[in-house]
């Protein structure tokens, strides 16, 4: 499974990146209103050029479905790695398929985003998206399963051989996450704030502080040992010796 960054912000993607856990990053308006990356193209090169070949996907801002293939041709041009982000209706209700399909058949990548049901993923796939988005935390915004659409996505796109892959977005806490990850999903896009949430826990602290605490025991009595020379019958076999040379 992969992970994407839920961001625009170029020093949580490079942090998250340096710790080998970044497989693309995905951004939409808000998202980008936000981090102040107001410069939509200057973000998005940077972004790009961090990803390398790692997939980038930013979203139209448009209703109109003409309008949606413009901007998606030339977000296309502003790096390889572009994806280019297609809600699957307007704001009107009106399908985007079309234009899914268009840039698709121009060698366009197309994240369908703001998928809230089944029948929306299993359209957009057709259409010929290469990531369907399904948005877990507005998807239980509504009293809706997101587990169980994901699921179902899942079954149906494996069943049918689809080749689409689906992200699944809209975070609300590192049980999300965890959730989709265990669903199906096959990239699951976190927004970086998450990210300390799912390394930490007290209790491995606690393991580590009293391991850490272990271990100077260990040092001090094995130094003792060294200076009196008085413990070598004790500890005839050099157990503590590997530990202190790492320390050193
Ligand atoms: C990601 O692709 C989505 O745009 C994002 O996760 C949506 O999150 P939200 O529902 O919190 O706005």
């Amino acid at each position: 499974m992969k992970i994407f960054i839920d961001s625009s912000e170029v020093k949580e993607i490079k942090k998250w990146d340096a710790q080998g856990v970044v497989d693309g990053v995905t951004t939409n308006p808000s998202i980008m209103l936000k981090d102040g990356a107001y410069d939509m193209e200057e973000s998005t090169r940077r972004v790009c050029a961090l990803m390398g070949e790692r997939p980038v996907s930013i979203e139209v801002t448009t209703n109109d479905h003409a309008e949606m293939i413009r901007q998606g041709r030339q977000f296309a041009s502003w790096g390889a790695n572009v994806v280019v982000k297609i809600p699957v209706v307007n704001e009107f209700g009106e399908s985007s398929l079309g234009a899914i399909h268009t840039l698709n058949k121009e060698g366009i990548r197309v994240n369908a985003t703001a998928i809230l049901a089944f029948n929306q993923a299993m359209l957009a796939a057709k259409a010929g998206a290469t990531f369907v988005s399904i948005f877990a935390g507005r998807i239980a915004d509504e009293g809706g399963d997101a587990v169980a659409v994901i699921r179902n996505v899942r079954h149906w796109l494996d069943e049918w051989g689809c080749r689409a892959e689906i992200i699944v977005g809209s975070m609300r806490g590192a049980v999300d996450i965890q959730n989709a990850a265990l669903a199906g999903s096959h990239i699951v896009t976190v927004p970086p704030q998450f990210l300390p949430k799912m390394i930490d826990h007290k209790y491995t602290r606690e393991t580590v502080r009293q391991f850490n605490r272990d271990a100077e025991k260990a040092l001090a009595h094995f130094a003792e040992i060294r200076v009196n020379g008085n413990g070598a019958a004790k500890h005839d076999t050099p157990v503590a010796e590997p530990v202190l040379a790492r320390r050193k």
